[in-house]
């Protein structure tokens, strides 16, 4: 918090050039209790400097620190603990908040750089998985925070759209595919069709042979392949487009796999200019002993290039492209091997940038503990379960406020905010437990939670009718407004602390506190009171408004003003 500087530096002051302030800024701590005060600082560094007891140091500078900042300050053995001047404080932060409004929060980092977000990124005739959907709400989020700490974010959507599958899908549909069908029910067809390919091929393994034919045609160019692969891709994507909708999670590009496959002979020439090619067994490879890690798969016996050489490729491009200070990749931690290998391989190549590059691993979504899968035909529609958190939020609202405005637009944000929360409240590393009941809860750690203190507040604010930009603040100093506007002074450190360690959840977790914070102030306190203090109390709930629409927002989640 801003404020620890503020303590810094009036210690540094009165140590006579012993310590400079940043030096004390990294020893200041939280007391263990909420009775020792707000901030603390240890003087054990200074032993052996002053040449004097811990102890006696401690009371020395207690004694000396005086500021209107602080209420008081106490030597508490060897710590020098201040108490924050709450009405001080309160005034002059809910003042600088109100004036920053929703860019409360917004550091310049960044300075504008570009910063490539790779996510998403969803396989097309194949069914939009879990995973899929955890790279989509983890990498809009960061996209969202890497934007305020000042950086521009490129949201790129790496479509599947490109490999043998295609293959064996153009055959699938020549024999058995129907028109209507796909264009109705497009990923349920394909899908069908590709495990139908399987089940044939077992039997008929001259389907294989074909398969591999009509992938070279479409890898040539031939006008049919070309044509019904175009197709396909077109029909997911409109399917794929209705969960981005519902999500309203949008990209600034849908280059996928594919959009390489005319670019991907430069990067094999620029591998073998630089004599990093090796035969194994038939395949070319880059080599990657050194690091311990097994060789890189860059091209078939057979010519054809692979995921990882789209990916070498798609990263040069990009880097041409937008000059990235950084690119992470939102892909599951069962992808770490390939990431770790094309960083390699573009280290190895020369390309300083590919420091830049970071994969941004997640864990997977489990029903009963066992992970949810798309295969075998156990297809869990993910637009069917969006739907029924809409519908199960919108008995939610039915039930506590049914006379609502705008029913169902608040049900949709409410049920999709539920989803996308349970998501982010816990690190993204972890496995989440899927469960609907669960993530729609009024109470506890979830999105409605923090969406209903949201309304909560806004509610206040209607009932007072007040012009906030008039208000009068003179500050609080109540028990319970100190916990919130303590909290509210955190955010900025909060957004600070998910860019760096790319973790959306701890401004979840955030949010959390600050609605619990919040929620107890409203319970114990009587905001709407005529007394001197009512203005700032007012200004309090619209700060608290503020940030945690502000927070939801960089989750990617909406907050209705009611609930
Ligand atoms: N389509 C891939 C999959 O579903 C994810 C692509 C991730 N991004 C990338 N640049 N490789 O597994």
């Amino acid at each position: 918090m801003e404020l620890t500087k503020d303590y810094a530096k009036e210690i540094a002051f009165h140590l006579d050039g012993k310590l400079d302030w940043n030096e004390v800024l990294q020893f200041i701590e939280k007391p263990k209790y909420e009775e020792q005060g707000d901030l603390a600082f240890p003087c054990f560094v200074l032993a052996k400097t002053l040449k004097k007891s811990p102890n006696s140091i401690a009371s020395d500078l207690a004694e000396k620190l005086d500021h209107p900042l602080f209420e008081k300050v106490v030597a508490d053995g060897p710590y020098v603990n201040c108490f924050l001047n709450k009405k001080y404080v309160s005034k002059k932060f809910i003042k600088s908040i109100l004036q920053a409004g929703e860019s409360y929060g917004s550091l310049d980092m960044g300075n504008g750089q570009n910063i490539v977000v790779d996510f998403s990124s969803p396989n097309i005739a194949k069914p939009f998985s879990m995973g899929h959907l955890r790279s989509t709400v983890i990498g809009n989020s960061l996209a969202n925070i890497v934007e305020k700490c000042g950086y521009k974010a490129l949201r790129i959507n790496h479509l599947g759209d490109w490999g043998t599958q295609f293959g064996k899908l153009i055959v699938a549909y020549k024999r058995w595919g129907n028109e209507d069908s796909v264009r109705q029910n497009t990923i349920k067809e394909l899908l069908d069709l590709y495990v139908k390919f399987h089940v044939e091929a077992e039997t008929h393994p001259i389907l294989e042979d074909d398969a591999r034919l009509w992938f070279k045609k479409l890898e040539d160019g031939d006008k049919e392949a070309y044509d019904l692969w175009k197709w396909f891709r077109d029909e997911s994507l409109k399917e794929f487009s209705k969960i981005y909708e519902l999500l309203d999670v949008h990209f600034d590009s849908f280059q996928g796999e594919a959009f390489y496959n005319d670019k991907m002979g430069e990067t094999m020439d620029t591998i073998q200019k630089l004599e990093l090619l090796t035969q194994s067994d038939g395949a070319n490879v880059v080599d990657l002993k050194e690091f311990d890690v097994p060789p890189c798969l860059i091209q078939k016996s057979d010519g054809a290039t692979l995921y990882a050489t789209r990916d070498l490729t798609a990263a040069i491009y990009r880097h041409n492209q937008y000059n990235f200070e950084k690119t992470l990749y939102i892909v599951g931690h069962e992808q770490s091997l390939h990431f770790k290998q094309v960083f390699l391989v573009l280290e190895k190549m020369g390309y300083e940038w590919a420091k830049g590059l970071v994969h941004i691993p997640f864990g997977f979504i489990l029903k009963d503990g066992k992970k949810m899968s798309t295969r075998k035909g156990k297809v869990v529609l993910l637009e069917e379960v969006i739907k029924e958190a809409m519908e199960l939020a919108q008995s939610n609202i039915d039930m506590k406020n049914p006379d609502l405005e705008k029913k169902e637009e608040v049900a949709k944000m409410v049920g999709v905010g539920a989803i996308i929360f349970h998501d982010l409240k816990n690190e993204r590393q972890n496995n989440v437990e899927f469960s609907l009941e669960e993530m729609l809860r009024f109470e506890g750690t979830t999105g409605p939670y923090v969406q209903y203190t949201h309304a909560r507040g806004c509610s206040i604010l209607r009932k007072a009718s007040v012009d906030v930009s008039s208000l009068k603040i003179s500050g609080l100093d109540d028990q319970y407004s100190w916990p919130v506007i303590k909290s509210l002074m955190e955010f900025p450190n909060v957004v600070k602390k998910s860019f760096t360690q790319t973790e959306p959840s701890h401004i979840a977790k955030y949010l959390i506190g600050l609605s619990q914070d919040f929620n107890k102030y409203y319970t114990n306190v009587k905001i709407l009171s005529p007394d001197e203090q009512q203005e700032s109390r007012l200004a309090l709930v619209k700060t608290v408004t503020f940030v945690l629409k502000e927070g939801l927002r960089l989750l990617g989640i909406k907050a209705p003003d009611k609930m």
